[in-house]
């Protein structure tokens, strides 16, 4: 099928509605989003507490957990945005990466939902979503832009020449950020997700009280935090009577270090007009404390998502799917869900 204008839509609704569901991990997620930048209502139903206490996400448990929440997550997004089925012009859906269960909820239902209404379906790339989520507030973006992708599952540099259009700068070569936050808060005892838990203790601890390895700072693109996680782990182990409080500050102050160097670096490299931030490490104060300073010394423009819009959520996956729609036009209902789905670039 031709891909689709603002104007023309295959619906005939003229609204550039689009019913964004996301499933992908621990998060059920619904939007409704107009023309890819106009949230009407997002409604996230994080299941944190039922994998708490297992210290991390069990699959079969989010699989479960979606069954029951989709449904009454898409009727409250649907009634906070004011609109019915037939106000939409597409229903968009995460169909990777992530976990296979979870993923299979949300693309299903999306697949249900399209054909009562007899709307278009969108297949969305969920990484691709998280580039979008700095849109959602920050309106027009400075194309070229360089951005820093750090979630539970990835770490990723991508340059974005134009909305769509993508170059992987440099990854992870072991632990995603976001991985090394929980594995780290975990050893402390700090609970699940350990990203929010670090940030909380760090605020009164020392960051420069150990000085914990930048690995991989001053060369290439890629990433490695397996090596830091396993330094905070030693230290604890040969002093038992370090400060908490001061680990984690310390593993913070690392662990933001070597993202905003290296963020700082690639802009400079690819000369990009702005650089952003994007997925759920987004939401830590000093890493966007730091990269907006950054961002101004070396005179960039800069895109910090609200921290709402940094974890996973619906409304980016609208957004990304009203965008994909308009260059590919819809995916077939034979759509898979694709665990390992990786960047389109
Ligand atoms: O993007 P996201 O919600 O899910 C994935 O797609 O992975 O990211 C979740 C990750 C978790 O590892 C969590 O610990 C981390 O983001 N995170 C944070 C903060 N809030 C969430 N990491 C550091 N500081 C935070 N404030
Ligand atoms: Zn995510």
């Amino acid at each position: 099928m031709s891909p689709v204008s603002e104007q023309e839509t295959p619906t005939g609704a003229t609204r550039g509605l689009i019913l964004g569901i996301e499933t992908s991990c621990d998060e059920t997620a619904a939007a409704v989003v107009a023309f890819g930048e106009d949230v009407l209502s997002s409604v996230v139903s994080s299941q944190v507490d039922l994998h708490a206490r297992f210290g991390g996400v069990v699959p079969e448990i989010a699989s479960r957990a979606h069954l029951e929440l989709l449904i009454p997550v898409v009727a409250q997004a649907m009634v906070e945005a004011g609109v019915s089925g037939a106000d939409l012009d597409a229903v968009a859906v995460t169909h990777g990466p992530g976990l296979i269960g979870a993923l299979l909820v949300g693309l299903s239902g999306a697949k249900g939902l399209a054909l009562a209404w007899d709307l278009p379906l969108i297949g969305v790339n969920h990484l691709e979503a998280h580039l979008y989520a700095a849109q959602l507030e920050h309106g027009r973006i400075a194309f070229p832009q360089m951005v820093l992708l750090v979630s539970g599952g990835h770490t990723q540099l991508v340059a974005v020449a134009a909305p769509g259009e993508y170059e992987l700068v440099g990854g992870t070569v072991d632990d995603a950020a976001g991985e090394a936050f929980d594995k780290v808060a975990r050893f402390l005892g700090l609970g699940y997700p350990g990203g929010p838990a670090i940030e909380e203790i760090a605020r009164s601890g020392d960051p420069q009280a150990i000085d914990f390895p930048r690995a991989m700072v001053h060369s290439g693109f890629d990433f490695s935090f397996s090596g830091l996680k396993t330094a905070v782990i030693n230290h604890v182990r040969r002093y038992p009577e370090a400060a908490t409080e001061d680990v984690a500050a310390s593993f913070q102050a690392a662990a933001v270090d070597v993202l905003a160097l290296k963020l700082e670096r690639a802009a400079a490299e690819y000369d990009v007009a702005s650089v952003a931030l994007a997925g759920g490490v987004a939401a830590n104060t000093p890493l966007r404390q730091r990269v907006a300073l950054d961002a101004e010394l070396a005179g960039l423009g800069c895109s910090l998502p609200g921290r709402t819009y940094c974890t996973d959520n619906a409304a980016m996956v609208a957004a990304a799917g009203w965008h994909r729609f308009r260059s590919d036009g819809p995916s077939g209902l034979d759509l898979p869900a694709v665990p390992g789905l990786r960047l389109p670039v």
